[in-house]
């Protein structure tokens, strides 16, 4: 396998690998893909053994947490372990899904929600800290306060059940969430199709913060590409108006794709999530030939901004 680029997660001070690992793939259950439990622990593995340290998970992500804990506690000093918060705790899939919720499922910003949700992962990840806790679905500040949700993950940082505090954030949330000044990382929404956060992936790196991107395959895949289930209706059409394909030189599109996201200066990680080892290989080979060369990338977002993906 091939060496993965490292990068420091911000004030963490944690040195991740370029590439994470996202389980909301391993979900199981009645939203998610069908696969052994054999199976998901073969690519759990797959992705420690290809030299991944960096595991993005949550309370809403139906089974992962429980896979995380089955199939890979016994080698967890091999991997930074993020979880999320926020999250209703007790919580099940087949309880159904409530109307207007954000993210996986129901969310309860309060202290003792994102305690009893803390606890929670701990039992089910098999583990007695995780690195990183973020805030699921992207509260406003006042939620915040409201609920004492920040005031409450120091505490659980205090106790040593989590190393460092961060936020799952989107749109006009996310500059507030940067001004509050409190949290070591973000966990925001970005590829080449969609750049509508990249000058706030700026602003947080430049605030000290680490970044997480996600949604760096999925929304960043071509228009012919049924995978591609979070990708809004505005990148429709992009990667074809802007000819990427015109631009790859012998690159798969996947290797754009993330090498797209991995170029940003400001991102630490990306947490591609997949359930395929053939396509675990190709993102640990894409992002081991590092950031895209200067003035491809320029050509891209040249490109890119007259298709109509540009910065916000
Ligand atoms: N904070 C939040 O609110 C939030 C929301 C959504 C997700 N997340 C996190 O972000 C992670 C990423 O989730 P995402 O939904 O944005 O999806 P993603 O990881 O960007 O993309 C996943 C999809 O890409 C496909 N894929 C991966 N590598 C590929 C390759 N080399 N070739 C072809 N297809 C490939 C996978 O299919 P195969 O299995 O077939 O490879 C899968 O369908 C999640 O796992 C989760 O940890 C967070």
């Amino acid at each position: 396998m091939p060496d993965l680029p490292k990068r420091t997660l911000g004030r963490t001070g944690l040195e991740v690998t370029a590439l994470g690992y996202g389980t909301m793939e391993l979900r199981g259950g009645p939203r998610g893909r069908q696969i052994s439990e054999e199976e998901a622990g073969r690519i759990l593995n797959a992705v420690l053994d290809g030299g991944i340290n960096f595991i993005d998970t949550s309370i809403d992500y139906g089974i992962a947490e429980e896979r995380i804990g089955n199939h890979i506690s016994h080698r967890r000093d091999e991997y930074y372990l993020a979880s999320k918060c926020g999250c209703l705790a007790g919580w099940n899939e087949s309880d159904g899904r409530p109307a207007g919720s954000r993210g996986g499922g129901p969310h309860v910003f309060t202290r003792e929600n994102v305690i009893a949700g803390v606890e929670q992962s701990l039992r089910r990840l098999k583990t007695d800290h995780l690195d990183l806790v973020q805030v699921h679905a992207s509260p406003s500040k006042q939620e915040l306060e409201d609920g004492g949700v920040v005031e409450a993950m120091l505490d659980l940082k205090a106790q040593g059940k989590v190393r460092f505090i961060g936020m799952s954030s989107t749109g006009s949330n996310l500059r507030d969430h940067i001004a509050m000044g409190v949290f070591d990382e973000f966990q925001i929404p970005y590829s080449c199709l969609q750049r509508g956060h990249e000058d706030a992936i700026a602003e947080a790196a430049a605030a000290g913060a680490g970044v997480v991107v996600r949604g760096g395959a999925a929304r960043g895949a071509p228009s012919d590409d049924e995978r591609n289930r979070e990708r809004g209706a505005e990148a429709v059409g992009i990667w074809e108006k802007a000819d990427l394909d015109g631009l790859l030189g012998g690159m798969s599109r996947m290797e754009f794709v993330v090498r797209f996201t991995a170029t940003h200066p400001g991102a630490s990680t990306n947490i591609v999530g997949t359930l395929n080892p053939v396509h675990l290989a190709e993102n640990i080979e894409a992002v081991s030939h590092g950031p895209l060369p200067p003035d491809l990338y320029a050509a891209a977002k040249h490109r890119l901004k007259a298709a109509g993906s540009q910065p916000e």
